[in-house]
């Protein structure tokens, strides 16, 4: 039996004092849902899921209720999922639908493809029996307030990636996206490798920032790939964010989680919304 560990991020940009509460509050509560799961024998993937709907639920970071709006002051949603055995799914540019990262499992699941986008991705996520959400109510004060103020500062996506008890280990990342993006624009958060990945041959990470760096790098599949050459997650992680800096000047952060349940987090932003939780021990940061 492995020993269970989930690693979760909200976001790595200049988080404003006055948001720390509420941040780190989520992560927690992220963090608390998903080991619930792994400790009661539960799947990495569940645990992934649930952790991520809960960030996507909360109104607190860019994914989900309260992400950023686009250019058009529209909510527009990316997401992708991944298991350690390469099964994969994703949907981006998605409208009016607050959990893309279980319309992304649902691609995963119960389609031959991987990633599904725009008004696709919305008329399959209707014929999965997922609730449509008036976009009203995706959109929180704080967003409108700073869409009408213009200003584009902030990569709040979330993410999280797990190892349950059986070995298998599961990523995830859902966002909003970057603030007053064009209408349509994709990040790196539904590309496999990019913004997710996950191998059982090395393990699985999640990234959060400017996304059209994080693609250039393929981040996340690189992350894996450090992992195995480098001692620990941590300088895998620390390498993977030096590469980003040095090759396309991009900022943000990311997460990875070896297949031994090392854990190693990188940024290189003011701030990143963190934590982790293993049998000993549950931490959220900022
Ligand atoms: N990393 C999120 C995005 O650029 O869309």
């Amino acid at each position: 039996m492995n020993k269970p560990v989930l690693v979760v991020h909200g976001g790595a940009w200049v988080v404003p004092s006055e948001e720390f509460d509420a941040h780190k509050k989520g992560l927690q509560d992220a963090l608390e849902i998903g080991m619930a799961i792994l400790k009661n024998n539960g799947s990495a993937l569940d645990a992934v899921e649930k952790a991520i709907a809960s960030m996507e639920n909360s109104g607190v970071f860019d994914a989900g209720i309260g992400a950023v709006l686009n250019d058009q002051g529209d909510v527009e949603l990316d997401a992708q999922i991944m298991k350690s055995n390469l099964e994969a799914g994703a949907v981006a540019a998605i409208r009016n639908y607050k959990n893309p990262i279980s319309i992304a499992r649902k691609v995963m699941e119960t389609t031959p493809h991987s990633l599904l986008v725009g008004d696709g991705a919305g008329e399959f996520a209707k014929k999965s029996g997922f609730s449509k959400i008036d976009m009203q109510r995706m959109i929180s004060k704080k967003e409108f307030d700073r869409f009408s103020q213009k200003k584009d500062e902030g990569f709040g996506t979330v993410g999280a990636v797990a190892l349950d008890l059986f070995g298998n280990m599961c990523a995830g990342t859902s966002t909003g996206g970057t603030r007053g993006k064009l209408h349509g624009r994709v990040g790196d958060s539904p590309l496999i490798g990019a913004g997710g990945y996950c191998d059982f041959e090395t393990g699985g990470a999640s990234a959060t920032g400017h996304g059209e760096s994080f693609m250039k790098i393929l981040a996340c599949k690189t992350a894996c790939d450090y992992l195995k050459i480098e001692k620990t997650a941590q300088l895998a992680a620390e390498n993977t964010i030096a590469l980003l800096e040095r090759r396309t000047s991009g900022k943000g952060g990311i997460i990875l989680l070896r297949k031994d349940g090392d854990i190693g987090i990188a940024f290189n932003t003011k701030n990143m919304a963190r934590g982790f939780a293993t049998n000993e021990k549950t931490e959220a940061m900022i």
